[in-house]
């Protein structure tokens, strides 16, 4: 490889640990502090006559989708589809005026997000490209590129481009919000206060790497690890769930937390980890009574959440994880690295091919 590891083990460890780095990188791209205010790299791109948003996109970048919708609707007031790509042509989705397609791509080469990209522009929609290969097809292809400067990524499993394309998203809504006025001065400045501390609070939550790789003993042995979250973070938590399946080969499912009753509940005992994630914020005590719940019957639960929360929720936990206390738009950012982290001192310590893990290609170019 061209690209060395450094004092890494591993690629993506290496490729973790750039996160506070790259994130800035991107966001230099789409803020200017200066002015307090949020930008694009195509300034004149008519934002005002979106009127509704699709995205579409494939496993990690799928899930840094479903957090962005969040941010679409409650920022923007634009209502927004989301979909993976190999179910999105064949659903006869509705595809009006005024429609904006946003795939999301690390690579910009899935056949899939491209296939679907092609099929968008066909029936008219504009097209924007959040990727992190400026030279891919789907760069190319975009009315509005929108980059991720998170540098070339090698491990298989992806990291740092998730958290990039999340602070890609999050500016991205914040324009959207402006060009329809739905975000005032003082509303944007705060925005974009709060996505600057994105760096420092990634670099906060890596310090708990240590913390975290002595306790993947705990999840190493289980056939099955459950992973909660609400909101924001129910995303999160499915791509926590993911990592673990992609890198140790641990069976695992992301839920919604407050699903969990109906269904998952029935396999909880102690031998299903449940990691749950519980920033403080509005969904807090939610998150909290649902893993009451976890509890109640016997489970194991791992509380990532900030000191506030761990204070407050963290007794009787198996084990508990403090991340930096953080606005909640950047928690789903700094929450990808407690997540990140367990998956690989899981995979470690079970001995697969953390960088290349078997079944799997960084770049999926069949359908
Ligand atoms: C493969 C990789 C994943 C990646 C997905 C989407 O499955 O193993 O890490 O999230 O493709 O790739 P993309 O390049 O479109 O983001």
């Amino acid at each position: 490889e061209l690209i060395s590891k450094g004092n890494h083990r591993h690629y993506m460890l290496k490729e973790i640990y750039e996160q506070p780095v790259v994130v800035a990188q991107t966001l230099r791209s789409y803020l200017r502090r200066m002015e307090d205010q949020v930008s694009l790299p195509i300034p004149d791109f008519d934002l005002g006559s979106i009127r509704r948003v699709t995205i579409v996109a494939c496993g990690t970048s799928y899930y840094a989708g479903m957090v962005a919708k969040y941010w679409f609707e409650q920022f923007a007031r634009v209502p927004v589809d989301i979909d993976v790509a190999s179910e999105f042509r064949y659903r006869a989705p509705v595809m009006e005026e005024g429609g904006l397609m946003i795939v999301i791509s690390q690579s910009g080469e899935t056949a899939d997000t491209l296939a679907a990209l092609r099929h968008a522009r066909a029936e008219g929609q504009k097209i924007a490209a959040v990727v992190n290969v400026p030279t891919s097809t789907m760069a190319r292809e975009a009315d509005l590129l929108l980059p991720t400067n998170a540098g070339p990524e090698i491990g298989v499993a992806s990291t740092k481009a998730f958290t990039c394309q999340l602070a890609v998203l999050a500016a991205f809504a914040a324009n959207l919000a402006r060009a329809k006025g739905r975000l005032d001065a003082k509303a944007e400045k705060e925005l974009v206060r709060h996505l600057s501390e994105a760096p420092a609070a990634l670099n906060g939550a890596l310090a708990y790497d240590e913390s975290i790789e002595g306790m993947a003993h705990l999840i190493a042995g289980a056939r099955d690890v459950l992973y909660l979250g609400r909101g924001p973070d129910y995303p999160l938590a499915l791509e926590g769930a993911l990592k673990l399946k992609e890198i140790s080969y641990i069976h695992a499912e992301g839920y919604a937390a407050g699903e969990m009753k109906h269904g998952p509940i029935a396999l909880i005992d102690d031998k299903v980890p449940v990691i749950v994630l519980a920033p403080s914020g509005p969904l807090f005590e939610k998150t909290v009574s649902n893993m009451q719940e976890v509890q109640a019957r016997g489970g194991k639960v791992v509380l990532i959440s900030d000191y506030d929360g761990v204070q407050a929720a963290g007794e009787g936990c198996m084990a508990t994880i403090t991340m930096p206390k953080v606005h909640p738009l950047i928690a789903p950012m700094v929450y990808a690295v407690p997540v990140q982290l367990l998956a690989y001192h899981v995979a470690v310590a079970k001995g697969t091919d953390v960088d290349q893990p078997r079944n799997l290609a960084k770049s999926v170019t069949v359908e």
